[in-house]
């Protein structure tokens, strides 16, 4: 059976009722978070589609504009069509879909902030390695038993430190319950960040 509306994904099952939804960077696709979801957590299921948008030959799940400068229209509708996915996936997969928690990074990151502030309902909790604001929603989605866990680089040039905490403000103010940690790096992942966010996870129901 083809899941409609259809990502090209991969799909790892679990041994508990918890799902890890593996949101890749620019230029990655969606073998690339399995080791880290196994990592995050040994027993849940894995989620991982490949973003649609190819920029320059690089799978992205939204266009931009330029860097950080993201082409909202398409964002909306792109947060919009995964959202229908991971729904449609729970089905077809027989998961819980009241335990969905995103993990993503950099430009998978941006679209799980956004399909936090568009489509509540759909994930439990989220981690966000070097998230943005995606955009600025005119009414609050209500976010208050949403657990949100963000690993930002001191050094980042992509994401300045004014920027993560304009997010965590964001989520806060829908009532969602974040975590936010500073860590010594830029951009990329370290292993301070797999760390965190593993122990983090542990805490959620
Ligand atoms: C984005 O476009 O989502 C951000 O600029 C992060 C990136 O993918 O480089």
């Amino acid at each position: 059976m083809r899941l409609q509306p259809d990502f090209i994904h991969e799909f790892v099952p679990g041994a508990s009722n918890r799902t890890l939804l593996l949101l890749h960077g620019t230029g990655g696709n969606e073998r690339d978070l399995i080791p880290l979801g196994r990592e995050q957590d040994p027993r849940a299921a894995l989620l991982s589609p490949r973003g649609k948008i190819l920029e320059n030959g690089m799978p992205r799940f939204f266009r931009r504009l330029a860097e950080g400068v993201f082409d909202l229209e398409d964002l909306k509708q792109r947060t919009n069509e995964l959202a229908d996915f991971v729904a449609a996936a729970a089905k077809h997969y027989k998961l819980a879909a009241d335990q969905i928690v995103a993990v993503g990074y950099s430009n998978g990151a941006n679209i799980a902030a956004s399909m936090l502030l568009l489509r509540p309902e759909i994930l439990s909790a989220a981690i966000l390695f070097r998230a943005m604001v995606p955009f600025v929603p005119k009414i609050h989605p209500k976010l208050s038993s949403v657990r949100v866990w963000i690993g930002a680089g001191k050094f980042d040039q992509i994401v300045p430190t004014s920027e993560t905490k304009h997010l965590v403000e964001l989520l806060r103010g829908a009532g969602a319950d974040v975590t936010i940690r500073f860590l010594e790096g830029g951009h990329e992942l370290t292993g301070d960040d797999v760390d965190g966010a593993r122990e983090w996870l542990t805490t959620l129901k």
